[in-house]
């Protein structure tokens, strides 16, 4: 097994997020090797790009790679194709990690931080309880993210474009996802008006018959985004192209108490038995709160835990993790962003919660 790990630590809070989850991977002592490597703003800073071909070339070389975030303010200016962001778009495309997994779900011990009321929690479970826990499967190389783009005199142009080959291997990672999960899988598109969206729910149609075991359910987007802060519960697996997927996904992390919290993989084409493997928090770089110790490591060492799962097939080790994070959490410690002032509660830095971490796992 490959263990390098690519380190993108990026801008902002990423190097301080992305060390607490190297410093948990490392407690775990199964001798990973972590490659750091540039990419994002500081990369314009230091070599005049966001994406240099170098770090593209060592991540691909590396069994799998954990990003922090990238961007800031003081690169703003910049015109969009050499923005921070692009060293993100570039790595996507680049190593070819189309479906962008984000689980998002309730822990018992942060329902205080959740701003919905426990009635909308209730709705729409199945068993009745004030919980929830999705998956946003989001499709990530394609869309309008990577359409045509440009200008025309005053006119500014993007475009969303989808092949069915593309859509086809979003929603297989969305049924294989269902089936290891709770057997429902809901297509969300704008098929009363996009002519992509169409194709989208065709392809859906077809697709779907190999998966006769998994239920399957179509809602236009605007719905979702309603029916997400109305019931969460009625959710299992949501499948949608790289724009809606981008806007749920923050919408479902606001709802599990803050965004900090909510880790991401985005898987590729098997190599050698196993898919290749971008991991980060879908937070972004947090500018305001970098160098603080303020910001919340939890998005980060979850990835971790999705690292383990999806590149290393460390089931049981990814599980450690997320049940340390749980019991960090259970004995009352909270970054700012998730603190709500209980009595029983401790706000922590960044260090402190991940420590916190590496504590519960050993
Ligand atoms: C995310 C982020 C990125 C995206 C940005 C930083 C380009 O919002 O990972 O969700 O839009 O994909
Ligand atoms: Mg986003």
């Amino acid at each position: 097994m490959n263990k390098h790990i690519a380190l993108i630590a990026g801008d902002g809070i990423g190097p301080e997020v992305t060390a607490e989850a190297v410093s948990v991977l490392e407690a775990l002592g199964e001798g990973f090797t972590f490659v750091p490597l540039a990419a994002g703003g500081n990369a314009i800073d230091a070599a005049g790009e966001a994406l240099p071909p170098a770090t593209l070339a060592a991540a691909r070389e590396c069994g799998a790679v954990l990003l922090g975030a990238v961007g800031g303010p003081q690169w703003d200016g910049l015109p969009g194709h050499k923005r921070p962001e692009r060293a993100l778009l570039g790595l996507r495309a680049g190593l070819g990690v189309f479906a962008n997994l984000r689980p998002a779900y309730l822990m018992p011990q942060l329902i205080n931080a959740c701003p919905l009321k426990e009635e909308a929690l209730r709705a729409g479970n199945p068993k009745g309880e004030a919980l929830f826990d999705l998956l946003i499967v989001r499709e990530l190389t394609g869309g309008l993210y990577f359409g045509e783009q440009g200008r025309r005199g005053d006119t500014a142009f993007d475009t969303e474009s989808y092949s069915r080959g593309e859509i086809e291997r979003a929603l297989q990672a969305g049924y294989q996802a269902a089936g290891r999960r709770r057997g429902k899988l809901c297509v969300v598109d704008k098929a009363n008006v996009l002519e992509s969206s169409r194709l989208w729910r065709e392809t859906a149609e077809t697709v779907s018959k190999a998966y006769p075991h998994i239920e399957t359910s179509y809602m236009y987007v605007d719905n979702c985004a309603m029916q997400l802060i109305r019931a969460p519960g009625q959710f299992d697996v949501l499948v949608t192209s790289n724009l809606f997927g981008d806007i749920l996904s923050d919408e479902a992390a606001a709802l599990t108490g803050s965004i900090g919290m909510l880790p991401s993989a985005s898987l590729g084409n098997l190599k050698d038995g196993r898919p290749a493997g971008l991991y980060e928090p879908i937070h972004g770089s947090a500018p305001d709160l970098a160098g603080r110790d303020q910001a919340n490591p939890i998005g980060a060492i979850l990835s971790a835990a999705m690292m383990l799962r999806y590149s290393f097939g460390m089931e049981e080790a990814a599980r450690r993790i997320e049940q340390a994070v749980a019991s960090a959490l259970a004995q009352g410690l909270r970054t700012r962003d998730i603190a709500c002032c209980g009595p029983e509660e401790r706000t922590a830095g960044t260090k402190e919660m991940g420590e916190a971490v590496r504590r519960c796992l050993r």
